[in-house]
C-alpha cells in the first residue's frame, strides 16, 4: 500500500467522506499556474475585490490601542449583539434580543455550528439548488442527509413552494436557502418566501436556515426580504448573515445567527467547547459595521451591479451560452452544456469540471465547475473583478469555445 493510501485509511471516516470545496480547488490551480508565469485571470473565488471601508479599519486600530487583547464571551461582546439585534430590526424586520444573537467565525461557522446543533444522525435537510458547496458537506459531518430541490433555469434557478412541499418527508428536519444565492445571483421576493413560509407553518417540526450573507448586494427594486420576520415562523427560522460580502471583510471572518434563545444557546455551547469567541479586533471592526452608515456598501452594490450588466450581455453574445440574469450577489453562471461532447481535437468536454479545468488550462480564466453547487450544466464565474479584467475574461472564454467541435 502506498503511503498515501496508507495515511487516508488512519483519517477519520468522516473527513475522507468530505468532498474538497471546489471553489478554493480551483482558485488554488489558478494560483499555481500564475506562480509559473501565465496571466491568468482569476473568477473563482467568491470574495469582493473592495478594500474594507476606511472606518472600519479605524474601529479595529482603536481596539488594539484600547486593549481588547484578550479572550472574548464566547457568543460575542455584549456591543456587537446589540448592534446586530438593531441592524436584524432594522434592515430585517426582526424582533430578537442580543441575547438570541451569537457570533462566530464567518456565516460559514454559523451554518455549521446551526447544522451541528440540530441535525442528528439520518435526520433530512431539504437543500435548495443551485447551492453553496459547502451546505452538502455540512451536513455530511453532521450525519443528517441532504435532499437536494432543484430550482428550474427558467424559474430563475429558484424552488417553488410546491416542490418543496413534494420533497418533505416526516424526516425533514431543516430547509437550507440563500437569497441572495450563490452561485446563480437568484434573489427569493417576498411573496416567494411567504409561499414556502405557508407550506412551512403546516409543519410543525421543521427548521429554517436562511443564509442572507448577500443581503446588501440586491439589485431588485423590491430588495430583500427575511423569511425570518414572518411572525408565525419566527422561532423556527435562524438568520445567518455576516460582513463578508457587504462590507468587503472576508479576512475579518465575523458571522452570526439570530435564532430562538434554546437554538443561540446550543449553538454558544458547541462554540464554547471547539472555538470559544472569536476574534476580539474583528468583532470591535464588525460592531462599527452594523453600526456605521451604508454609504460604502451601497456603492459597492452598484459596481456589482454595473459588472452584471456588462458580463452577463458578453456572456450573451457567445454561441450556446444560456445565461440568467443575477439579481444579487456578484456571480453570473452561465449554462454551457451546449459544448458537452465537443472536442478541441485533444481534449473531450464531458461535463461542467472538464469545461472549468479545459478554461483554466486553455485559457487561464479560473471559473468553478457547476457540478459542485448541484448544477452541473454550468459554470460559476466571479464578476467581482475590475471590469477590464472581466471584459478580457469573457473574450478569452469566447475564443477558446470557439475551438471547440
Ligand atoms: C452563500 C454563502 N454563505 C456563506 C458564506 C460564508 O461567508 P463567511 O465568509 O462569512 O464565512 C459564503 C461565502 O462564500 C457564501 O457564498
Amino acid at each position: 500500500m502506498s503511503a498515501v493510501a496508507e495515511q487516508t485509511q488512519v483519517l477519520a471516516n468522516r473527513i475522507n467522506a468530505l468532498d474538497e470545496s471546489s471553489t478554493l480547488a480551483m482558485t488554488k490551480m489558478a494560483r499555481e499556474l500564475a506562480a509559473q508565469g501565465h496571466k491568468v485571470i482569476s473568477l473563482s473565488v467568491g470574495e469582493p475585490d473592495f478594500k474594507t471601508p476606511a472606518f472600519i479599519c479605524e474601529a479595529a486600530k482603536k481596539a488594539i490601542d484600547d486593549g481588547f487583547h484578550g479572550y472574548s464571551p464566547v457568543a460575542g461582546y455584549p456591543d456587537l449583539r446589540k448592534a446586530i439585534a438593531d441592524k436584524l430590526k432594522r434592515d430585517n424586520n426582526i424582533d430578537w434580543k442580543p441575547e438570541n444573537i451569537v457570533v462566530s467565525t464567518g456565516a460559514k461557522h454559523s451554518l455549521a455550528n446551526v447544522i451541528q446543533v440540530l441535525v442528528n444522525p439520518g435526520d433530512e435537510v431539504l437543500i435548495f439548488a443551485p447551492y453553496w458547496v459547502s451546505y452538502s458537506e455540512m451536513v455530511k459531518l453532521a450525519e443528517g442527509k441532504s435532499v437536494i430541490v432543484e430550482g428550474a433555469f427558467d424559474n430563475g434557478f429558484k424552488v417553488t413552494a410546491a416542490q418543496m412541499e413534494a420533497a418533505i418527508t416526516p424526516r425533514t428536519k431543516v430547509i437550507m436557502y440563500a437569497s441572495p444565492n450563490n452561485p446563480t445571483g437568484a434573489v427569493y421576493s417576498e411573496a416567494e418566501l411567504r409561499e414556502i413560509g405557508a407550506v412551512l407553518e403546516k409543519h410543525e417540526g421543521i427548521y429554517v436556515l436562511a443564509d442572507e450573507i448577500y443581503e446588501y448586494i440586491n439589485f431588485t427594486k423590491e430588495g430583500h426580504f427575511s423569511m425570518g420576520s414572518i411572525p408565525a415562523l419566527k422561532d423556527r427560522v435562524i438568520t445567518v448573515n455576516g460582513v463578508a460580502k457587504g462590507f468587503a471583510m472576508t479576512g475579518w471572518r465575523i458571522g452570526f445567527i439570530g435564532a430562538a434563545k434554546w437554538i443561540a444557546d446550543g449553538v454558544e455551547k458547541l462554540q464554547g467547547q471547539v472555538t470559544s469567541g472569536t476574534n476580539s479586533i474583528a468583532q470591535k471592526a464588525a460592531t462599527a459595521a452594523f453600526n456605521g452608515p451604508l454609504d460604502a456598501t451601497r456603492e459597492m452594490t452598484k459596481a456589482y451591479a454595473r459588472r452584471r450588466d456588462l458580463v452577463v450581455g458578453l456572456l450573451k453574445e457567445i454561441p450556446g451560452f444560456k445565461v440568467n440574469v443575477p439579481d444579487g450577489a456578484f456571480y453570473a453562471f452561465p449554462d454551457v452544456s451546449y459544448y458537452f461532447g465537443k472536442s478541441d481535437g485533444t481534449n473531450l468536454i464531458k461535463d461542467s469540471d472538464d469545461f472549468a479545468n479545459w478554461l483554466l488550462n486553455n485559457s487561464y480564466v479560473s471559473t468553478v465547475a457547476g457540478s459542485g453547487f448541484g448544477a452541473p450544466n454550468c459554470i460559476r464565474i466571479s464578476t467581482a473583478a475590475a471590469d477590464e479584467s472581466l471584459v478580457e475574461a469573457v473574450q478569452r472564454i469566447k475564443d477558446a469555445v470557439a475551438t471547440l467541435k
